[in-house]
């Protein structure tokens, strides 16, 4: 299990809006949607939050056993929309193309102190063992 904090990429027109809005409303919504970078350089784009809160998206992940094999690859969440406060809770299961390994993702959307949105994760990643005997070491 592992902790991750992703911060959002202020890269687009639309992502930066969101940003001066940030500043302005004390009830201001953190949005899943847009382009995302954790403290290790991996990279996580949620291309669209559906109207009823699924999500899909991709990973680009810097580390790996063998980061010559590393391929940018799916996932697809959910969300909560009906938090009052605007920052949702959320998960989503990545599924990694260049290996036989799942990860698991939990976590929250917040604003922070400084109107910043910031994801705050906790995931689990499991490789894929070849008899039950070796379950223990999987996850
Ligand atoms: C993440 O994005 C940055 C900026 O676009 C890029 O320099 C970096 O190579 C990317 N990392 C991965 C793992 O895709
Ligand atoms: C999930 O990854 C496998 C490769 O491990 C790939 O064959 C499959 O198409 C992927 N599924 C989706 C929905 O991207
Ligand atoms: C699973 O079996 C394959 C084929 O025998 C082997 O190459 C691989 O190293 C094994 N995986 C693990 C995690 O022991």
């Amino acid at each position: 299990m592992g902790q991750a904090t992703l911060f959002l990429l202020v890269l687009s027109l639309a992502l930066g809006v969101h940003g001066l809005s940030a500043q302005k409303s004390p009830l201001f919504q953190c949005i899943l949607a847009g382009d995302w970078q954790n403290d290790l350089g991996s990279n996580m784009t949620i291309y669209h939050v559906y109207e009823k809160g699924s999500f899909v998206g991709s990973y680009s992940t810097s580390v790996a056993d063998d980061p010559s094999k590393i391929q940018t690859s799916p996932l697809l969440g959910f969300q909560h929309l009906t938090d009052p406060i605007g920052q949702p809770t959320f998960g989503f299961t990545v599924n990694w193309t260049f290996s036989e390994a799942t990860s698991v993702f939990t976590g929250q959307c917040f604003v922070d102190e400084n109107g910043e949105e910031v994801l705050k994760t906790m995931w689990l990643f499991r490789r894929k063992e070849n008899t039950s005997l070796d379950n223990w070491k999987g996850t």
